[in-house]
């Protein structure tokens, strides 16, 4: 069923705070006409098949929130279609405390941030982890042949909706692949410079000794 991204986040005391402080009006018409936000479109697609981590929240039986980190190489997380994700859960510190959580509950929430374009995309959905017979297609699905973790299971996610944030607040941050990239010009220059500067030093030596 699509829905938008307030319907679910908007809470009565959520509700309450943004008519106190003068926004109710601005999302109350977010909910009521804004687009669904439940299908991917191409460019959420784009976005999350560039990202390699992301953070996602459970709740434990108890209540509690937990959230975890998960990493990979770029795009291990894979869009199946414009509302199903999935992403291989390889093998860890054996606490389980996101697999235990989802028999439970199965909602969770995710965020993906793009450091160096200062975006960032937050999704909310139902994940189920996938085991046994079941996962040997969905681990073919989402395994990433280079990379030589060993996977137990893959968590398939129904987007329920999802929601950008603005780019307050976020510090560009670059990984190592995008700061060689960025500096290779510079290390060529570098290098040529190295040579031109160790030829003329030879050339003055060789001059002096004359
Ligand atoms: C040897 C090893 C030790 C780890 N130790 C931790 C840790 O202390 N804390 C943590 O949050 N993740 C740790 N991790 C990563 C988690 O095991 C991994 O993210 C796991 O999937 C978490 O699953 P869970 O959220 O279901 O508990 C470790 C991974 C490995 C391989």
């Amino acid at each position: 069923m699509p829905h938008s991204f307030g319907k679910l986040a908007f809470t009565p005391a959520v509700k309450q705070l943004q008519e106190q402080h003068g926004s109710r009006r601005q999302y109350e018409r977010m909910e009521s006409q804004g687009v669904p936000q439940d299908k991917l479109t191409s460019m959420e697609i784009d976005f999350l098949q560039q990202r390699d981590s992301f953070y996602w929240a459970t709740t434990g039986s108890n209540g509690w929130p937990y959230l975890q980190h998960r990493g990979g190489p770029k795009g291990f997380l894979k869009v199946i279609d414009d509302h199903t994700l999935a992403f291989a859960d390889f093998s860890g510190n054996k606490q389980y405390i996101s697999t235990g959580n989802l028999q439970t509950d199965d909602r969770v929430a995710l965020i993906f941030v793009d450091y160096p374009r200062q975006a960032r995309l937050k999704i909310l959905g139902h994940a189920r982890a996938v085991e046994g017979d079941e996962a040997r297609e969905w681990i073919t699905r989402t395994k990433d042949t280079h990379y030589p973790a060993r996977i137990d299971r893959v968590f398939v996610i129904q987007i329920e909706a999802y929601d950008w944030n603005c780019p307050q607040h976020i510090t560009p941050r670059y990984t190592e692949q995008e700061i060689q990239k960025t500096m290779e010009p510079i290390r060529i220059q570098i290098q040529k410079l190295e040579s031109e500067n160790e030829s003329l030093r030879e050339e003055i030596a060789r001059l002096r000794s004359k």
